[in-house]
């Protein structure tokens, strides 16, 4: 069997104002001297629960390793080889398996990332944002946007060939200049994947609140759409291949960590909160890295929960994945009924003329902007 590893780094130097992501910072862990100390130990935990995995799946071949978070970029180098190590001595690692790890562009020197890839780590996902300040602090980010070219040119020069950034657009405030600056100055970095996501304003965080309390403007949908346009134009111009929904990249450079959870493949979630999926089954950890941490040093499986999905659930999650990729659904796994509910989308442009034609279901561009409104409406 394959198996991908995401390894979740529950921690940051402060919460941006925009993320609920399961992240807690030193002042809400009650660590008065940093971070630094929590690496060793965490990656400890991180460890057992591997060994957790190997009892529970026999051999299987890991294809891609993911260090997701928070951010994992604030691990010691050699924790995180720790853990490649331990997976690699637990399972197979195929011969081109893809190690990511976010970064945050703060928080590595041109050392460190050196030290990520003698970890072996080959593949660098740097959390941009925006290029530009204002939007930056709507979204209460810490980071120097100069920092990008810095960082990516070393990660460059290290030797990472596999280099992506985050963007999120429709900040409120943003114009369409400022987009188109930070469009333009991601495609000046030393990349060959780019994710781009529209800001989802989420309950409970500083940026929600701002909102309500009318200190920050509201998202514009309208706007928002205009900045998917302006991307995916500017993307494809500079040879950034679109391939789902929010990512492009160019040949060969998309990321396979990403496409095995939209192919429904099987993964291991490792850490607080992390989620795992295999062969139909889900669960997914306790959320606090306190009760992690109690759960793995008694022996205990971190596991708060977990569901075996209805064919119906599985069916229904097979079309929400895969109309956002650009192979669509094929034609013959939907109803005469499903079909007939399309056909509209297909007149009036929304699907693409010729894969209908060929015998599939996907999304045109204008179809990308509504693509939950058109896969809600098959939904069973
Ligand atoms: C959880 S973060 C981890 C990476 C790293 N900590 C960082 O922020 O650079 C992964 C990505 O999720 C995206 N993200 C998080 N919250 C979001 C939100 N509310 N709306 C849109 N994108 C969001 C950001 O682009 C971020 O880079
Ligand atoms: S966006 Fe990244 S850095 Fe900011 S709080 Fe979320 S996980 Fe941490």
């Amino acid at each position: 069997m394959n198996l991908s590893f995401y390894v979740h780094i529950p921690y940051c130097v402060k919460r941006c104002g925009y993320c609920d992501f399961n992240t807690y910072t030193p002042s809400e862990l009650q660590i008065s001297d940093g971070l630094a100390q929590i690496s060793n130990s965490y990656i400890d935990l991180a460890i057992q629960e591997i060994e957790q995995a190997r009892l529970q799946v026999g051999e299987a071949t890991v294809p891609t390793i993911f260090f997701g978070g928070g951010t994992p970029s604030l691990m010691e180098a050699a924790d995180i080889a720790r853990v490649i190590t331990k997976i690699k001595n637990s399972f197979l690692l195929s011969d081109d398996c893809e190690i990511t790890l976010e970064t945050n562009p703060d928080t590595v020197d041109k050392q460190k990332l050196a030290a990520f890839k003698d970890a072996g780590i080959n593949r660098i996902s740097v959390g941009m944002q925006s290029a530009v300040a204002h939007v930056l602090k709507t979204l209460d980010r810490t980071h120097n946007p100069q920092n990008l070219q810095q960082v990516t040119q070393w990660a460059s020069e290290v030797g990472f060939k596999d280099i992506s950034v985050d963007l999120i657009y429709g900040t409120p405030g943003e114009s369409l200049a400022d987009w188109q600056l930070s469009i333009d100055a991601a495609l000046a970095l030393p990349i060959n994947h780019i994710s781009a996501y529209a800001l989802i304003v989420e309950e409970g965080t500083k940026l929600a609140n701002g909102i309500k309390r009318g200190e920050i403007g509201n998202i514009d949908d309208d706007l928002t759409a205009e900045k998917y346009l302006m991307a995916d134009r500017a993307f494809s111009k500079a040879g950034f291949i679109w391939y789902e929904l929010s990512n492009w990249s160019k040949a060969g450079g998309e990321s396979r960590h990403n496409s095995a959870y939209w192919l429904n493949h099987n993964w291991w979630g490792v850490g607080p909160g992390a989620h795992s999926h295999i062969d139909g089954k889900r669960w997914w950890n306790v959320k606090h890295p306190n009760l992690y941490k109690t759960k793995i040093l008694n022996n205990e499986s971190p596991v708060l929960d977990q569901e075996i999905l209805e064919p119906i659930q599985v069916e229904s999650e097979r079309l929400m994945l895969s109309i956002r990729l650009p192979s669509g659904v094929p034609k013959d796994s939907l109803s005469t009924e499903q079909l007939k509910i399309l056909q509209p989308y297909v007149d009036s442009g929304a699907l693409d003329l010729k894969n209908w034609g060929a015998g599939s279901v996907s999304l045109s561009l204008s179809g990308r902007l509504i693509a939950d409104r058109i896969v809600r409406e098959i939904l069973l």
